[in-house]
């Protein structure tokens, strides 16, 4: 069965392994948050992060922020990472993930509410993902940008 569960600080130690058991090598920029750094994180009611379950495995995840907007009145809300296990795609999870985020922060949020994410013109899908939830692609060009990581 699956569950989805949006996470709060009691349950930094669980988004930790979750997070482990979910990562491949190449979606780590490092040594993974610890569940302290988590518990600050998940305290914050702005971040959310939704983990899918599946007979008590995790199989996915969603995560993003609500931001206020500085050029209109209400919030944005980013959604940054959306991720499922190879093994459980093509079930309808990445679907069921970018929905729980938006009823997240559609109870959550200043009105009117946006919501944003973006991901490679090439993959399908997420694409196909973001398309079935509602979403509207904007074809911008666009190129982006990286500040290498300040250690000092
Ligand atoms: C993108 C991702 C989250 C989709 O998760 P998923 O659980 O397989 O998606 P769903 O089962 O909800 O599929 C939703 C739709 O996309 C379609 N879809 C899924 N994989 C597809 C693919 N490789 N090519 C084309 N369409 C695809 C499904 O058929 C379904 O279509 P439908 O609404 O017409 O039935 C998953 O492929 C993934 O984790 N990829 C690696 C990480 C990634 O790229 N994340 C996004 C960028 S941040």
């Amino acid at each position: 069965m699956l569950t989805i569960k949006r996470l709060s600080g009691k349950d930094a130690a669980f988004a930790r392994t979750a997070l482990d058991a979910l990562l491949p090598p190449d979606w780590r920029d490092g040594p993974l948050p610890s569940v302290e750094r988590l518990k600050a994180i998940l305290s914050d009611r702005r971040i959310i992060i939704i983990i899918a379950e599946g007979d008590n495995s995790p199989v996915g995840y969603v995560s993003g922020q609500i931001a206020p907007s500085l050029c209109r009145e209400g919030d944005t809300a980013t959604l940054d990472d959306l991720f499922v296990s190879s093994a459980s795609r093509r079930r309808g999870i990445g679907k069921a993930l970018v929905r729980a985020f938006r009823s997240e922060a559609l109870m959550m949020a200043s009105r009117p509410l946006s919501m944003w994410s973006g991901t490679g013109a090439d993959n399908a899908a997420c694409r196909r993902v973001f398309e079935a939830e509602g979403a509207r692609a904007v074809d911008e060009t666009y190129k982006e940008y990286v500040w290498d990581v300040v250690t000092d």
